[in-house]
């Protein structure tokens, strides 16, 4: 079978299904006791809960990864994974640009460096801030559909001279869909027609009240272009990362979500991860997707060679043999042969699933032919 309910998994374990709703909550999944869930994932839940999987009937994977639930004594906090989005041209690259620009300590031998798809900003407060580079609309939610919720907080871009457009309503749903808080950056301030109050006023249709308003949607009016309140931007966000209070244990067995993943001439297959929980080492198994390997060397948003990256770090990662897609869950593992396996395994009920849909397509085109 390459379904089964939330409720036929935590019966089979003997686990309560509250417990197994919540894992899958904790890791992006809304899923209620009678919906289904792939093979896959109900693997990554009976491991959590500390069974044995032998998938003898799938195939002969069978494998153990890290079994830990995290015990509440084990965790500690972690810096926010923010998403900016917003209406096209509402100044989503430049605010992000701002916020790099605004933090860059040194312009030191080679600058600004490569780009990694996420870095990490500290506010003048001290706080560490993690954002991801807007992966366009689409790519956010084909990732959440994959199971991959990477996101914390989201803001939200609203140019001050356009207002509320209709990619602005589609970023609303996206973050009411996805359950994380939003901030919304009131951007272009520094232009002659610009109308904060229009924004705040066209939210309310959408059902977002801000502050202002007697809500609690944090607004910040900003300029990506001058740089005005780019710091009170980044207050806002460490502040509504605090009421989440995020946390993760870096003392565990790393996995993360791939935010981009390429083939690079010079250095092969190269996928960019977000830590979610545990510590990415060098040397470490892992399988991701489809793809497996072990970490030949990191490198962090800085381009910086480093030995490990804790969670809600953004690193890349070399030493794949295979070039994952976004959205894939990177699980390290003991054993090279398990994260083979698995990756075999998964990469044939891929090929399955293929072939499957291509017979349809034949059945219906002689259905059509008849
Ligand atoms: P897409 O990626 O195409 O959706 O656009 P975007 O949201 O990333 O917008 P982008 O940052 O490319 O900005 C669009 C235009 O607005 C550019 O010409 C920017 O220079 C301009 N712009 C962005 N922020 C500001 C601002 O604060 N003030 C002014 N005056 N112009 C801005
Ligand atoms: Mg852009």
């Amino acid at each position: 079978p390459e379904a089964i309910t939330v409720g036929e998994l935590a019966n089979r374990m003997a686990e309560r299904v509250a417990d197994v709703v919540k894992f899958l909550m904790r890791n992006g999944i809304m899923a209620t006791t009678n919906q289904s869930i792939d093979a896959d994932t109900a693997q990554l839940v009976v491991e959590e809960f500390g069974h044995r999987v032998v998938r003898v009937s799938d195939a002969d994977v069978e494998q153990v990864i890290d079994t830990v639930v995290d015990k509440a004594e084990d965790l500690s906090p972690r810096p926010p994974i923010v998403t900016i989005m917003g209406h096209v041209d509402h100044g989503k690259t430049s605010l992000l640009d701002a916020i790099r620009k605004a933090n860059v300590v040194s312009a030191e031998a080679g600058g600004i460096t490569q780009h990694i798809g996420a870095y990490q900003v500290t506010t003048d407060s001290g706080a560490v801030l993690t954002f991801l580079d807007t992966p366009g609309h689409a790519a956010f939610t084909s990732m959440r559909a994959r199971g991959a919720q990477v996101t914390d907080i989201v803001v939200l871009v609203v140019a001050a001279d356009d207002a509320v457009k209709p990619q602005t309503v589609e970023a609303i749903s996206h973050a009411r869909a996805a359950n994380v808080p939003m901030i919304v950056a009131i951007n272009k301030i520094d232009k002659y027609e610009a109308n904060p109050q229009k924004v705040r006023t066209d939210l309310l249709q959408y059902e977002v009240v801000v502050e202002e308003m007697g809500g609690d949607v944090q607004t910040v009016e900003l300029s990506a272009k001058t740089g005005q309140g780019i710091d009170t931007l980044l207050e806002a966000i460490a502040l509504q990362a605090e009421i989440l209070e995020l946390q993760a244990n870096p003392n565990r067995a790393a996995h993360g979500a791939v935010i981009e993943a390429k083939l690079d001439v010079g250095r092969g297959p190269v996928a960019t991860v977000l830590v979610q929980n545990g510590t990415l080492r060098q040397g470490d198994i892992f399988v991701v997707g489809q793809t497996w390997g072990k970490v030949r060397a990191l490198v962090n948003d800085q381009g910086e060679r480093v030995t490990e990256a804790a969670p809600s770090v953004p690193v890349e990662v070399l030493g794949l043999n295979g070039t994952p897609s976004a959205g894939d869950v990177l699980n390290v593992v003991e054993t090279e042969q398990q994260a083979r396996e698995i990756a075999d395994y998964r990469a044939q009920v891929a090929k399955d699933k293929r072939t499957a849909a291509g017979t349809a397509t034949l059945e219906q085109l002689m259905a059509r032919a008849k």
